[in-house]
């Protein structure tokens, strides 16, 4: 049996990204994340993960192009959300859209791989419309439809808020969709090419990644920074919080630690500058205060590093993005990864079919129920 967990297996081969845990590295097909969250943007970072290139303008606009049309509910879509924004909490509503989507593709059951670009680009751009109109249908008003003018984060914040974004709120976002759209052979992504490796198709392995993103170790972080910082409320009580929470015996600090980084993972860097810079430029760095005490405290205690979630919770909320929607905003970003990954999967395929080690009694002899005693 290897490291519980999984830890330091190595299950799949990928060219579409990679981690230097030591050195608090991240690479997109090779290219430094640092390099794409100050040049890059959301659709050639998709166009990157699908295409293991970077584009040409004329690439660039036909993926944009893509992206735009996609954008569209459709009556389908609508219908859905209505009875979703009822009841349903946010991802799992994601998770049901994804896998409804299914049901009204227009490439419908071709498996082609031409056809699951198309649908993977198809689930990338839609996903924001959903998780906006959610929104907007579960809090009363009136569904704001794509602004196909507007860049895919910038139109997200319009449609989710009802006006569209100053440029240093659109471009914080994009730079969040850039940070979270890949990540080796996280939960979610395993959980998808282990589908996908079933030959089952592109809207069951989204479906399986979203599933695993839900979760607090993985995307459901996020929310819990969030409700961690509102609970502490005030920079000067952060120290005393997080002495108390790690004196509990198992208690996690969320946003903190990860399974591959020994250092400072290289995204935190890039969420809290953004953070701060958010947090300034609104005139309340409450949050950024908060999360720069706990940071310290978790350190001079534990020793552990912040992780993706923990500055994307200050950065969502000086954006006016609801707290129950930041895992859903982490997933409008990974769908591009996670479909890049199941296309991967696709072009190179064997089951994904581990071992286990039995543990349980051995030569057990079968009794009858009326003879049973327990
Ligand atoms: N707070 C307190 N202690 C921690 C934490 C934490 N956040 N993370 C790890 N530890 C401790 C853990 O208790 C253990 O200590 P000991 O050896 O004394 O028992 C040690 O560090 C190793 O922990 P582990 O659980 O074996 O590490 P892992 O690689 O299995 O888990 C993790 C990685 C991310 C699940 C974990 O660090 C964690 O639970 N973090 C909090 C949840 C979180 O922020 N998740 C987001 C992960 S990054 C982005 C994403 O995937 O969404």
């Amino acid at each position: 049996m290897g490291e519980k967990g999984l830890a330091d297996v190595v299950a799949a081969q990928t060219s579409i990204s990679d981690i230097d845990g030591v050195q608090g590295k991240l690479w997109y097909v090779g290219y430094d994340i640092d390099d794409l969250a100050q040049s890059s943007t959301f659709e050639e970072t998709v166009f990157l993960l699908h295409n293991l290139r970077l584009p040409t303008q004329e690439e660039l606009d036909g993926i944009t192009e893509a992206l735009v049309n996609d954008r569209e509910m459709t009556t389908f879509g609508l219908s859905l959300m209505e009875t979703l924004a009822v009841q349903s909490s946010p991802m799992s509503m994601v998770r049901t859209s994804i896998s409804a989507a299914s049901a009204h593709d227009p490439d419908g059951w071709d498996t082609s791989p031409e056809a699951n670009y198309r649908k993977a680009l198809r689930l990338t751009a839609r996903l924001p419309t959903r998780i906006a109109g959610y929104h907007r249908m579960r809090t009363k008003r009136d569904v704001v439809p794509p602004n196909p003018k507007l860049p895919h984060a910038a139109n997200f914040l319009a449609m989710l808020l009802g006006e569209e974004p100053d440029q240093d709120a659109a471009r914080a976002l994009d730079v969040c969709l850039i940070l979270h759209a890949d990540h080796t052979m996280n939960a979610s992504t395993f959980a998808a090419r282990v589908c996908a490796s079933t030959l089952a198709d592109i809207h069951s392995s989204s479906t399986a990644a979203v599933a695993a993103l839900k979760g607090p170790l993985h995307g459901g972080a996020n929310e819990q920074v969030m409700k961690m910082l509102e609970e502490i409320g005030d920079p000067d009580k952060a120290e005393d919080y997080i002495t108390q929470r790690l004196g509990q015996k198992g208690a996690r600090i969320m946003g903190f630690g990860h399974r591959v980084y020994k250092t400072e993972d290289p995204r935190a860097t890039h969420l809290r500058r953004l953070a701060r810079s958010l947090g300034e430029g609104a005139g309340d760095t409450r949050w950024f205060e908060i999360s720069e005490r706990i940071e310290k405290a978790v350190m001079d205690q534990k020793g552990l590093y912040p992780n993706v979630d923990f500055y994307a919770a200050s950065v969502y909320r000086s954006l006016g993005i609801p707290t129950d929607l930041f895992t859903p905003v982490f997933a409008a970003s990974r769908i591009a990864g996670w479909t890049a990954h199941i296309r991967e999967q696709y072009a190179d395929n064997r089951l994904i079919r581990p071992d286990s080690e039995y543990i349980g009694p051995a030569d057990q002899r079968y009794v009858p129920i009326e003879e049973r005693t327990e």
